[in-house]
């Protein structure tokens, strides 16, 4: 048994998010942390809301709230939808909590003291008009780069570049468009990132067997781009962190606010002290993941993110966590994705193009979602949702594989020896052959399940079930019944043994019908299994179960036609 802490990359609370955002973290995370829980292991999964920076004080503007209300009322619309897609986060905690800000504080509090904070005379442009600093997306204009007019003060969303908000060439304020903007000189605290570049690059050298995608951006970062020039930790802003040396005034920083990226990472801690102050627990409950000198050494800790993620998770975050000199936790394993898109395209919360978090929930099961997006996840190249593959793999592997088996199995059951196993006689050759195809099939699973190679263990659980369907195919119990009953018997005895075998082994992926497979099994005690055979004789012959409903029902040519009508947005 290992203690395994698991954290997906922070939503931002500005919007609800699409699909893409919930296959790129929350949900092979999840699929993960609950694999490594029915193992036995112990297991801490974390998540919350990331509150700070301006995109939440400008969509907090746009709903005509306070930003504080705007994120309360937002938190919780995330969390039901990430009860509804069963994400079964330890805790979902809030980048805005207490405990972020003591730790963010006491953080940089650590890395002033050892040489890695530097004050630093900026020019940042204050706006008459709104009496306030534009920092970020709060001033746009035309990217000097590329031309484009729609050009944010962090980044050209159009040419990708990364902006300072003087790099924009006519630039107007977000809030307002006024164009009677100053640039003003005014104090920001640097994170002297580049003093930390041999240890950085030793540390992730040390990292065996990390994904190409992950090392690969992690090396050009700190090689060949500017991305390990020090950084501005610090904004303009009211909504934040307040900068505070460790709690206590910071002279010249009144008023300012630690910058988003320095303290959303800082909140998968504070997230499990917040875990452990909601169960009364005290400091070293959580202490025990994230500090080596209070028995986290022995944690293996994972990380789930889509790809633009990475440079802050390899680079400034274990800066920020290094440069303290503080035995803090590191990653271990940084599992990165790629996109996915949308009918050939993009995503796009403008147009209403695509199907978010909350749509996708109203018009279906969330385990068909799930298994959908898991089984296409976008791991070695970007991948394509369409509803015509998405129909393909809840018809075909959900309702004609999995759906099917249990369906025929129970219902041939009934009609002839009731709802109860019967008992026939001992299983012989060709239940030992499913037992082999399927022994050979778990070991795959659970290695591609250990490598986090998710979608590579979602074929092999497809191949899981397929063994039970064909097993029915060829056995044909029901013609067999005929002439020999009690042969049949043994055959229908050893397919509905599958059935709590199937549930616990797609658990993972389909909690909502696993749940369902054990409860109509009278199985719900089922573990993990470690003896195959044993596991298929688990329920015996008189045990009672029911017909369970309809497992999933499938998607009509019609209705996909009409989804694909209503998402296809406006652009
Ligand atoms: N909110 C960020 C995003 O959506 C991710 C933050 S992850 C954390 O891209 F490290 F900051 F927590
Ligand atoms: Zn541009």
């Amino acid at each position: 048994m290992s203690r395994i802490l698991v954290t997906s990359a922070l939503p931002y609370i500005n919007g609800i998010k699409h699909l893409g955002n919930l296959v790129g973290s929350q949900l092979p995370s999840d699929a993960y942390a609950r694999f490594m829980r029915a193992r036995g292991n112990e297991v801490m999964f974390i998540c919350a809301t990331d509150e700070h920076g301006t995109p939440a004080e400008l969509a907090a503007a746009k709903a005509g709230k306070p930003v504080a209300d705007f994120c309360e009322d937002m938190w919780q619309v995330q969390k039901d939808i990430a009860d509804g897609f069963r994400l079964s986060f330890d805790f979902f905690g809030r980048s805005s909590s207490e405990r972020n800000r003591d730790l963010t504080q006491h953080l940089a509090g650590k890395l002033a003291e050892n040489g890695l904070i530097e004050e630093v005379s900026e020019k940042q442009v204050y706006s008459h008009a709104d009496g306030r600093y534009l920092p970020d997306r709060y001033i746009e204009g035309t990217c000097p780069n590329c031309g484009s007019e729609n050009a944010r003060g962090d980044q050209c969303e159009n040419c990708t570049k990364q902006l300072d908000p003087t790099d924009l060439i006519n630039p107007r304020s977000a809030i307002s468009g006024s164009t009677d903007l100053e640039v003003r000189e005014t104090k920001h605290l640097y994170l002297k990132q580049s003093k930390m570049r041999d240890k950085l690059d030793k540390w992730i050298d040390s990292q065996k067997g990390w994904p190409i995608l992950t090392t690969s951006i992690a090396k050009k970062w700190l090689h060949d781009g500017d991305g390990l020039r020090d950084r501005g930790i610090t904004r303009d802003l009211d909504w934040g962190v307040p900068v505070q040396y460790d709690g206590a005034p910071w002279t010249g920083m009144e008023g300012k606010v630690f910058y988003v990226w320095f303290d959303a990472p800082i909140e998968y801690i504070a997230a499990t002290a917040e875990w452990a102050d909601a169960n009364g627990l005290d400091d070293a409950a959580w202490e025990s993941w994230w500090r080596e000198d209070k028995g986290a050494d022995d944690v293996k800790y994972v990380q789930f993110m889509g790809k633009d993620n990475v440079p802050f998770h390899t680079l400034s975050f274990p800066s920020t966590l290094m440069g303290s000199g503080e035995p803090w936790k590191l990653v271990d394993y940084i599992k990165s994705y790629n996109w996915l898109t949308y009918e050939g395209g993009k995503f796009s919360t403008s147009q209403g193009r695509g199907v978010f978090m909350n749509q996708a929930l109203e018009i279906m099961p969330s385990d068909y979602w799930r298994w959908w997006l898991l089984s296409n996840a976008p791991e070695s190249s970007d991948s394509d949702f369409t509803w015509a593959s998405f129909q393909g793999g809840v018809n075909k592997d959900l309702a004609d594989v999995l759906g099917n088996f249990v369906s025929r199995v129970t219902k041939f059951c009934r009609s002839k020896f009731g709802e109860v196993v019967p008992e026939g006689g001992a299983y012989g050759k060709a239940e030992a052959a499913v037992v082999a195809e399927i022994g050979k099939r778990l070991t795959a699973y659970q290695d591609h399940m250990e490598a986090i190679e998710i979608r590579k263990a979602t074929a092999e659980l497809r191949a899981i079930w397929v063994a039970g369907n064909e097993y029915l195919q060829a056995t044909a119990p029901w013609s067999v019944y005929k002439t020999d009953p009690d042969a049949a018997a043994a055959m229908v005895r050893f397919a509905l043994n599958l059935i709590p075998l199937y549930a616990v082994l797609s658990e993972p992926f389909i909690p909502d019908a696993s749940a369902k497979m054990l409860v109509s099994m009278g199985a719900e005690g089922a573990a993990w299994p470690t003896d195959l055979s044993a596991a298929l004789e688990a329920l015996p012959a008189g045990h009672a179960f029911t017909v369970p409903d309809v497992l999933f029902a499938k998607i009509t040519d019609d209705r996909r036609v009409e989804l694909e009508e209503q998402f296809a947005g406006q652009g």
